[in-house]
């Protein structure tokens, strides 16, 4: 699950259709053409965006690597049942290590999953996203982003900042700078960085009642929750101040091609 992409004169209180949006946004910046046939969704989770590429670009195939494994077989029902499983290739894998030769991809793209890898600039992802991608093909990386380093915060930010990243099992978020230095190292040519920040205020606004609604939902049901939940939940309620702080933090595409 990723946030929603906003444009007028959508309904702010729908999310769905903004979580469509986002996808189609990513897809469309990946300017793809006619040869374009094999992409690679790196960290692709329940594969909603793969779902969403395969219905609206028939005739590609596109592989969603994740490394939860239980992710795998709930995709492939989800795929099945939306009628694109064979547009869809699920991987089991770790995107810092992918099983694939060099330039083996048409396109790739990171929708809020670049974060989970180590570093502040995500060598590790980065490196290997580049490695698999074709010479003069196109990437896109969707996430938060630090504009300054953390080190820097105020005291309720540095709080903030670390109950989210251990809500959310992130072991940084990545710093805007740091990615687009490494990108360029490993032979990216940088085409945008674009700060959506207030394109997925709406769709944020929406977590709260999310988590109340589901906190709601399992008092009724008698259930306990756990720390990590409880953990994820808060952290969904501290990301909303984190994200106010637009010197600090923004919601950012990365778009990009490997130079040939
Ligand atoms: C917030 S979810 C986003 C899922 C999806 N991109 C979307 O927008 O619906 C992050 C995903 O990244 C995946 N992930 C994290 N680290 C990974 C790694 N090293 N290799 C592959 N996938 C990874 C997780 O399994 C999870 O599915």
């Amino acid at each position: 699950m990723h946030f929603g992409y906003y444009k007028f004169p959508m309904n702010p209180f729908r999310r769905e259709p903004m979580l469509e949006l986002m996808n189609r946004h990513v897809f469309e910046s990946l300017k793809l053409d006619e040869s374009d046939e094999v992409i690679f969704d790196l960290g692709c989770g329940l594969a909603a965006p793969c779902r969403s590429f395969a219905k609206n670009y028939p005739g590609r195939l596109v592989k969603g690597i994740t490394i939860v494994e239980w992710q795998i077989e709930k995709a492939k029902v989800l795929n099945r049942l939306a009628g694109v499983e064979d547009r869809i290739e699920m991987i089991l894998g770790d995107y810092t290590n992918l099983g694939f030769e060099n330039n083996s991809a048409d396109a790739a793209y990171a929708l809020e999953s670049a974060c989970h890898c180590p570093g502040d600039d995500k060598a590790a992802f980065v490196q290997e996203m580049m490695r698999v991608l074709k010479p003069g093909k196109s990437f896109v990386i969707v996430d938060g982003f630090l504009k300054r380093p953390g080190s820097k915060f105020n005291r309720l930010l540095k709080y903030c900042y670390r109950e989210i990243c251990k809500g959310w099992a992130l072991p940084s978020f990545p710093n805007v700078n740091g990615v687009t230095a490494m990108l360029e190292k490993c032979g990216a040519e940088i085409i945008e960085v674009t700060d959506l920040s207030f394109r997925v205020a709406p769709s944020v606004m929406h977590a709260p009642f999310t988590v109340v609604s589901f906190l709601l939902k399992k008092m009724l049901q008698g259930e306990k929750l756990n720390s990590v939940r409880l953990g994820h939940l808060k952290a969904c309620f501290l990301g909303l101040i984190l994200g106010m702080h637009r010197g600090s933090f923004s919601y950012i595409m990365i778009s990009g091609v490997k130079k040939k």
